[in-house]
């Protein structure tokens, strides 16, 4: 690996991203007596330090955590099994389910949309989303055509205005879907996040991550 791509020194670096994972991350790291004494929200830093000089948190969008740790840039990091799914998980060592950030993956619709016949009628189906890869895998396991269209946010307005049939997202409460006057109408998994690795990371820094791996794993059983 090239020194470009590994991070050399013997300190650790943390993939996370702002908002819903840096949050729930925060009481994981605690438990590894890590505490992060930047604030993401009101600091446009994107290196922030911890209490401890070894351990430093990159703050990088939720879908580039898996690739910043893949090439070594992070030694780990925190991301949703819809963006590993995505991304793959070439290179990443993926210990532990941390059981945070939990969703579902489903299909949606507009209100008034007969789903269900028009999968009965073999209809070919237009489906916005950010999930292209997980979309076409589900729809191709069910024998249904697809025209996959790649959206970055906003999936819930695909269907309001008529750019697709259906959407592929992550939904929790329904809010979204609700305020929309869309409806769920498959699920196709369960989402929560993990711990990722890199894999030379792992190895060449055991002795620093295998304790916070052990703390994370021993907190993440205990959330609610
Ligand atoms: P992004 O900017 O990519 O949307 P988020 O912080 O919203 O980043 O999402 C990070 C991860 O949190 C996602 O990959 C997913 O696993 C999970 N997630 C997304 N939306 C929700 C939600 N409404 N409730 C719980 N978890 C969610
Ligand atoms: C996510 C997701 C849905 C919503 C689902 O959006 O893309 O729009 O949450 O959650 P709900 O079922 O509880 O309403 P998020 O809040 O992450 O906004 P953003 O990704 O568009 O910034
Ligand atoms: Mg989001």
């Amino acid at each position: 690996m090239s020194i470009a791509t590994q991070s050399t020194d013997s300190g650790l670096i943390l993939a996370l991203s702002k908002g819903r994972i840096f949050e729930d991350t925060l009481p994981l790291l605690e438990a590894a007596g890590i505490v992060v004494t930047e604030n993401p929200e009101t600091s446009r830093k994107l290196i922030l330090a911890t209490n401890d000089p070894g351990v430093r948190v990159l703050i990088v969008r939720a879908s580039d955590v898996p690739t910043y740790v893949q090439y070594g840039a992070a030694d780990f990091g925190v991301a949703g099994k819809d963006v590993l799914l995505e991304h793959g998980g070439e290179g990443l060592y993926q210990p532990v389910d941390l059981n945070i950030a939990c969703c579902r993956m489903s299909v949606a619709v507009n209100a008034g949309f007969d789903y269900e016949n028009a999968v009965r009628q073999g209809a070919r189906l237009r489906v916005a989303t950010k999930f292209t890869h997980t979309a076409r895998e589900h729809f191709a396991s069910k024998g249904v055509h697809v025209d996959l269209i790649k959206l970055y946010g906003s999936m819930e307005l695909a269907p309001l205005v008529g750019l697709s049939d259906a959407i592929v997202d992550v939904v929790s409460t329904g809010n979204t879907l609700r305020a929309n006057n869309l409806v769920e109408v498959e699920k196709i998994m369960e989402i929560s996040s993990r711990l990722v690795v890199n894999q030379a990371a792992l190895k060449l820094k055991r002795a620093r991550l295998q304790p916070i791996i052990e703390a994370f794993e021993k907190a993440s059983t205990l959330q609610p």
